[in-house]
């Protein structure tokens, strides 16, 4: 499992241009399920089985996209100047290092600050490809990059850039190596362009059309030093999504999912998350609604370069996957 998840971190797929991760994403998954088709906006979606009469249509989603840049403006110098895709914050961007999609490297740093107490704009941040001039730098408006860090095994607690969300891509395609059997027509949705807004699942959940949506995606924790308040920490399971800035869990799909950790012995953190949101809210609000529901991998530094889960979590997450699409649902 380890070196599905440093392949797929170590992936270059920024929002938009996900086409490197889609590959591997479909090699892992050719055997396993019995049809895949990519749609316009680029979303890997892989069906496994049909509908039973017990059964549901179930649409499982995890993100292939990552937060980036891309380059705005060149000088005369050489210098890059760059907006964010999706959310990123200056202070994980100073001295940091960015690979653009045409191999050219870069690292990003600084104007002299005005007041030095206060963090710079992105406005104020250049990247520095080791050009001289306009004519002599290879990169050109438009050119989008990802920021680069190797993947590390920090005893267990797993750090790379892009966990958020390829650690939910490696969890989903884990279970579809596990299932054994389900009652469901299962469709797992490899989407695209979710940190610039969903885009991807917006349009696969009204294709699918599911009975049921579920996303896998990262949730923050509160056991950083000064850090945020909240009841998710790294190493005490899986998190069930009560709540985010962008969805209420459908209470039916929280307690199915609780009451299956429960079942199968499977330690469960709830989330209560005040900033983010995931492909469950476009699945949730697709055509007359879905009843939708979030699995999340407690991650540390989210949306850095160097996002850390917990090894044990990971695994747990492909349990409580499994156990949740096996059998028959009684949503009550
Ligand atoms: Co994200
Ligand atoms: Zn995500």
């Amino acid at each position: 499992m380890k070196e599905l998840i440093q392949k797929l971190v170590e992936a270059v797929g920024p929002s938009g241009y996900e086409g490197a991760v889609r590959e591997v994403v479909r090699a892992e998954v050719a055997g396993l399920v019995d049809e895949i088709k990519v749609d316009a906006l680029g979303n890997l979606i892989a069906r496994k089985g049909v509908k039973s009469p017990e059964g549901l249509r179930i649409m499982l989603s995890g993100h292939m996209d990552e937060i980036g840049v891309i380059a705005t403006h060149v000088d005369e110098n050489g210098f890059v100047r760059f907006t964010t895709i999706g959310g990123v914050g200056a202070a994980t961007c100073i001295g940091g290092r960015v690979a653009f999609l045409n191999g050219t490297h870069g690292l990003i740093y600084m104007e002299k600050l005005e007041n030095s107490g206060h963090l710079p704009g992105i406005d104020q941040l250049y990247i520095d490809v080791g050009a001289s001039s306009k004519e002599n730098c290879p990169v050109k408006v438009g050119d989008v990059a990802v920021f680069e860090r190797p993947f590390i095994d920090l005893n267990g607690r797993l750090v790379s850039k892009a966990m958020d969300d390829r650690i939910a891509v490696a969890v989903m395609i884990q279970a579809l190596k596990e299932l054994k059997e389900s009652p469901h027509e299962l469709y797992f949705v490899f989407s695209t362009q979710e940190e610039v807004g969903l885009r991807g699942a917006t349009t696969a959940a009204y294709g699918v059309d599911p009975d049921l949506g579920l996303s896998v995606d990262v949730t923050r924790t509160g056991d950083t030093p000064k850090g945020v308040k909240m009841d998710v920490g790294l190493g005490k399971g899986p998190a069930i999504k009560v709540r985010d800035s962008g969805m209420l869990a459908d209470p039916r799909v929280v307690r199915w999912m609780v009451q299956t950790a429960e079942g199968a012995g499977i330690p469960y953190q709830l989330e209560v998350l005040e900033g983010g949101t995931t492909d469950a809210r476009a699945i949730q609000l697709a055509r007359a609604g879905v009843p939708a529901g979030c699995l999340s991998i407690p991650t540390r530094y989210i949306h850095s370069p160097s996002e850390m889960v917990d090894l044990s979590d990971v695994l747990l997450s492909v349990r409580l996957l499994v156990e949740l699409i096996s059998r028959p649902i009684q949503l009550g």
